[in-house]
């Protein structure tokens, strides 16, 4: 889409190259990176003429959520580093968009700050479990106490991906003041490194403790086969979310239109499935939508927004993406999310 093409530009001239290349870059060869945005264009769209859409809707439901628009903000680490503002301004516009924001682990801002900034706007906390359990304990404790609605599992890192990119372009150091929070109301730490004591040995036996310390439903992010879309079914996750990371862990992996499909078929709409990777347009949502997604993430589009305009842009993105979604709905004659069925798509070269 053209906005996000604009703004990405935007960034790459106003960020400082190294820091560009931690949010745009992949793993390895970036083979999976690429793929991610080729996938969805390998599924064509069957759109259906003379259907009434004067009024097109992109309003939904998703768990106990009244959204309006079904592309949600992906949990990305430090936003700090490319705006002052950081993810207060993200959270900010998000509520504006009337869409969800997912906090990573790894913000730039204690999570109350992001929920002091943004009281009214939907919020989950995407969490990596640290080896002491205690601390990510009271982190859990301290997301359900700051209306976090849903604890967000992130099951593909459990070391972290080797990222040529950064590496060629040498560490990130963290600007004077600005440090990764730890979520505990302290003062954070001031290394970029994804890997501080994640625990790698987590199974999908432990997802029952998250549930339990947090008092919060559990959603699986980076489910990418029928395996783990049942498994997460079998532990008692209440959705999941069809995510490579964003190409940044295993190079070579599924991207993620591939694995929608083969994951919303186990599932056969026993539990809500979203997706992120490689989303760019409003056909890419309808795409995803009629895959069998009942919402979408999208990542660096907003970053890019973010880095070029603070809240304004991220509020930009959102709007380009629901505008153009509501129009691709219209084209495709579709004037409800309901009407974005699987009768909509053909996969190219069948
Ligand atoms: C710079 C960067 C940092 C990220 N940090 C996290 C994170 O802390 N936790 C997480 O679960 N996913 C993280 N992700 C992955 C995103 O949640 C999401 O899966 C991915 O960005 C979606 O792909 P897209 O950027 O092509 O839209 C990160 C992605 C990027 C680009």
């Amino acid at each position: 889409m053209e906005v996000v093409r604009r703004l990405e530009a935007a960034a790459r001239e106003r960020l400082d190259p190294a820091v560009f290349a931690v949010f745009a870059g992949g793993a390895g060869d970036e083979q999976t990176l690429a793929e991610n945005e080729e996938a969805w264009r390998r599924v064509w769209v069957r759109p259906r003429g003379l259907v009434d859409v004067a009024h097109v809707d992109s309003s939904l439901t998703l768990l106990a959520h009244d959204l309006r628009t079904p592309v949600l903000l992906a949990p990305v680490a430090a936003h700090a580093l490319v705006h002052p503002e950081g993810e207060r301004a993200t959270a900010r516009a998000a509520a504006a968009a009337g869409t969800l924001f997912i906090l990573s682990t790894r913000a730039t801002t204690d999570l109350a700050d992001v929920a002091a900034s943004a009281p009214e706007g939907a919020r989950w906390l995407q969490l990596y479990v640290e080896r002491d359990r205690s601390r990510t304990a009271a982190v859990l404790a301290r997301a359900a106490a700051h209306g976090y609605a849903r604890i967000v599992v992130t099951i593909d890192l459990p070391v972290a991906g080797r990222r040529e990119r950064e590496l060629r372009h040498g560490d990130v150091i963290l600007p004077e003041g600005i440090t990764v929070a730890d979520h505990l109301g302290g003062t954070g730490s001031a290394e970029t490194k994804p890997l501080g004591g994640w625990d790698a040995s987590l199974t999908w036996e432990d997802l029952s403790w998250v549930r339990e310390a947090s008092g919060l439903p559990v959603l699986v992010k980076g489910v990418l086969t029928a395996e783990d879309a049942l498994a997460a079914e079998r532990h008692g996750a209440e959705a999941v979310i069809v995510s490579n990371h964003g190409g940044r862990q295993l190079d070579g992996c599924v991207p993620t239109a591939v694995a929608l499909r083969e994951v919303a078929d186990a599932l056969y709409g026993r539990l809500p499935v979203l997706v992120d990777g490689g989303v760019r347009d409003g056909a890419d949502v309808l795409r995803a939508l009629a895959l069998g997604a009942d919402a979408v993430m999208i990542g660096r589009p907003y970053v890019w927004g973010l880095a070029a305009g603070g809240e304004e842009g991220v509020r930009a993105v959102l709007d380009a993406f629901t505008q153009d979604l509501q129009r691709a709905m219209a084209l495709a004659g579709c004037p409800t999310l309901a009407d974005v069925a699987p009768d909509r798509v053909r996969l190219a070269g069948w």
